[in-house]
């Protein structure tokens, strides 16, 4: 059975305390993390760029902020896009509802395709990946910040026990959803490590792949070009 309609729901249901758990959950990492993200994607200079499961907005609205980019804010979750749209009401961002398997948009558009925390939800990464390739212009760029499996070292149990076990508790006290945030945990500890990622990166097409951990390696953003 597809994630989809799950995640769907999941993330329709959360929408409006999803920031403030992003907040708490990353002690107050998360902006810096999409700031690299937006560092990576480069200035789109007059061409378009796409926050793909764009959520509330944030990679988007820094998109705008950093370069007076054109950005398209895209998702699923409707809730979260009119979370997004209320956030971002001064700037002007185009919000789309769509699914990242099937992007409504012709070939070689984009400039960038920028997407926190997708490729962990969907059936298939490899072919979301492809897809982005699709929708990418040559040269353009693609950025990807997700959580990734923490390597088995010293420090390992402890951000086991945070995942397994705070993560799911904050969940419940803060977004009322201990389910969604267990779904986190699990879907992070099996997820692609960050290397195998970049393998897949490489399979879709894109060139010049490369990535950087945060937090203690429990977060890796990938970047690539489009040959
Ligand atoms: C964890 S949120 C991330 C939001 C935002 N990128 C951020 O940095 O906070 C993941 C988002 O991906 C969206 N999403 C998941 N699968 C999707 C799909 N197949 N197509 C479009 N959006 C999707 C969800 O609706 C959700 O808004």
């Amino acid at each position: 059975m597809s994630k989809g309609p799950g995640v769907q729901k999941m993330f329709d249901a959360i929408a409006g305390r999803y920031d403030m758990m992003n907040r708490v959950m990353t002690m107050g990492q998360d902006q810096r993390w999409r700031k690299f993200v937006v560092k990576k994607a480069g200035d789109p200079d007059g061409d378009k760029s796409l926050d793909l499961a764009t959520g509330t907005g944030d990679i988007a609205a820094l998109m705008v902020d950093t370069y007076g980019a054109e950005v398209i804010g895209a998702d699923f979750s409707l809730n979260m896009l009119l979370e997004a749209r209320n956030r971002f009401a001064a700037k002007s961002i185009h919000w789309q509802a769509c699914d990242a398997n099937n992007l409504p948009f012709v070939d070689s558009v984009f400039d960038s395709v920028t997407f926190g925390y997708l490729l962990r939800n969907v059936d298939d990464a490899g072919k979301v990946l492809k897809e982005v390739s699709r929708v990418l212009k040559t040269g353009g760029r693609v950025v990807c910040l997700d959580t990734t499996p923490p390597v088995k070292n010293m420090i390992y149990p402890f951000l086991q026990f945070y995942f397994r076990f705070c993560i799911p508790a904050m969940g419940k006290f803060i977004a009322d959803d201990e389910t969604a945030y267990a779904y986190l945990t699990g879907s992070t500890m099996e997820f692609y490590t960050a290397e195998e990622l970049a393998h897949l990166f490489k399979e879709a097409g894109f060139t010049q792949v490369s990535f950087k951990k945060f937090m203690f390696g429990t977060i890796a953003v990938h970047w690539g070009e489009k040959e």
